[in-house]
């Protein structure tokens, strides 16, 4: 296999910073690169909330104090640098104080809105994140970008670098995680964002609705385009209420638009390893399951009942994750003598309904509003069901962590859902979760219903538990296929 040099752009990477899915990908990817032998460093902002300290972060003399200038407006940057744990693998942090020493990383904690000068900070980002390469000396065959936040890295390659000696020809693969942010900003600032007139012109590169959309400057930028499951990569491409007015966009690269589906990270993610969790366990010793759940009753205010199911859920709480449905159904869902936990922030209102239903039936429902690591480890260890009753999800992570935990997971056939989880049936014993095609409250249900019906026969559900544990979704085939797309694109070159 040739070694191919990757500059990975990303504006979170666990466990440095995350906010969901899409830092557990960037942390574990450029591990997975490299041990098939290639060279790939990381590049992210250095936010408030990153501990120098614990993470070893170095100063880089050569990378101190650094203009980077955009519209004539110079900024300063010091770039320091230090090592994803356990690895090899070189990541980088921008450094500018001014845009990312502040709490939270695209929302105020405040308020819950999005910084108004979010398009900037994340144009220095891109662009700092190219000035670097040139002060390492260090030429990449590609780099690899991720969501709105590196969109315009290949933009500048195509236009500012155009003509660069040192950056000029380098290659751009382009990662779409979610289709549903795709940094809309004002037209008027396209000149702060060094985005040309004509981009931003009715039907222009970036133009979209009257708006800059940065999503679909990197789209047409990108030398190659993927998104994280082949079934969402569909979805976004064909239908309406998934790709929100990008389909033909996308149709128009579709010679190098592909989806690859993620793949988890086995050292942070299994409850043999897990050094989140207080009792490690493996699918042939399942004690330790049983004390991870009263450990995790205990903590989020519960009581525990051997022969309850509990209900985890770890996500944001916003729309996507399917929080209306569930809403609709919690009286229903309650009846059927289960506890919920669930662990995230988000949508104040969304968070206030499920705070009354908490209220109304005491002692079965436990929303954790934080951010916490640990206790998703518990929720993964300690549960016995996993909920994602999305109403659309690009991969989804947790469905996979799920099984690996024997947490058996029910989940909305969309996207990377419809890709992992299949239907249990108890007649040929295939199938490892539970799932409803129609996105309503009923037929989510109707799947709840058939988990406990097996939950209950014991014998059935260990056996699904143990089949469950002994997937692998392990990074390596992922890897692969990438390796496969890094190929093509420098072939053709
Ligand atoms: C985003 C998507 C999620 C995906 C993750 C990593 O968070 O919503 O489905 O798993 O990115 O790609």
């Amino acid at each position: 296999m040739n070694q191919f040099k990757v500059w990975y752009l990303a504006s979170e990477v666990s466990p440095f910073a995350k906010t969901g899915g899409l830092g557990d990908v960037t942390g574990a990817f450029p591990k997975a690169l490299k041990s098939n032998n290639q060279e790939i460093r990381v590049i992210m902002p250095k936010y408030k909330s990153i501990n120098e300290r614990k993470y070893v972060l170095r100063e880089v003399i050569r990378l101190k104090d650094i203009p980077v200038t955009i519209n004539n407006v110079t900024r300063t940057m010091n770039v320091k640098s230090a090592f994803l744990p356990d690895s090899k693998v070189q990541i980088y942090f921008i450094e500018i104080p001014e845009y990312f020493n502040r709490s939270g990383l695209y929302t105020d904690r405040a308020t819950g809105k999005d910084f108004p000068d979010n398009a900037e900070r994340f144009a220095y980002f891109c662009k700092g994140a190219l000035e670097t390469l040139k002060i390492l000396s260090w030429r990449p065959d590609i780099i690899h970008c991720n969501d709105w936040q590196s969109a315009l890295a290949p933009y500048y390659l195509q236009t500012v670098y155009k003509d660069d000696d040192f950056l000029q020809g380098i290659k751009s693969i382009f990662t779409i995680h979610n289709f549903s942010y795709q940094g809309i900003f004002k037209k008027s600032m396209a000149p702060t964002l060094e985005i040309q007139p004509e981009e931003i012109e009715e039907n222009g590169d970036f133009e979209n609705n009257g708006k800059i959309n940065l999503l679909k400057g990197a789209i047409n930028y990108s030398d190659q385009i993927t998104t994280v499951s082949e079934t969402y990569a569909r979805e976004i491409s064909t239908k309406k209420e998934f790709g929100y007015g990008l389909e033909t966009v996308l149709q128009k690269k579709s010679k190098v638009f592909s989806g690859i589906l993620n793949g988890v990270d086995y050292t942070v993610w299994s409850p043999s390893a897990d050094k989140k969790i207080p009792f490690k366990y493996t699918g042939e010793d399942m004690e330790g399951k049983k004390q991870n759940k009263q450990v995790l009753l205990t903590r989020v205010n519960l009581k525990y009942q051997e022969d309850v199911p509990v209900i985890g859920m770890i996500s944001r709480v916003v729309e996507q994750k399917g929080f209306s449905l569930l809403l609709e159904a919690m009286d229903q869902l309650m009846e059927l003598n289960v506890q919920l936990v669930i662990l995230g922030t988000g949508d104040k209102k969304i968070e206030k309904q499920i705070l009354s239903f908490q209220k109304k039936h005491s002692g079965k429902i436990s929303l954790n509003q934080a951010f916490d690591e640990t206790l998703a480890h518990m929720i993964e260890a300690g549960s016995d069901i996993f909920l994602m009753p999305s109403a659309y999800e690009p991969c989804g992570m947790n469905q996979m962590y799920s099984l690996k935990y024997g947490t058996i997971p029910i989940v909305h056939k969309v996207g990377g859902l419809a890709e992992t989880i299949t239907e249990y049936n108890p007649d040929d014993k295939s199938g490892n979760g539970f799932v409803f095609e129609k996105y309503t409250a009923k037929d989510f249900i109707r799947a709840v219903k058939r988990a406990l019906k097996i939950y209950k026969k014991n014998e059935l559900w260990n056996e699904l538990q143990l089949s469950a544990m002994q997937e692998d979704f392990s990074w390596d085939r992922s890897a692969k296929e990438y390796l496969d797309l890094y190929m093509k694109m420098l072939d053709e070159s």
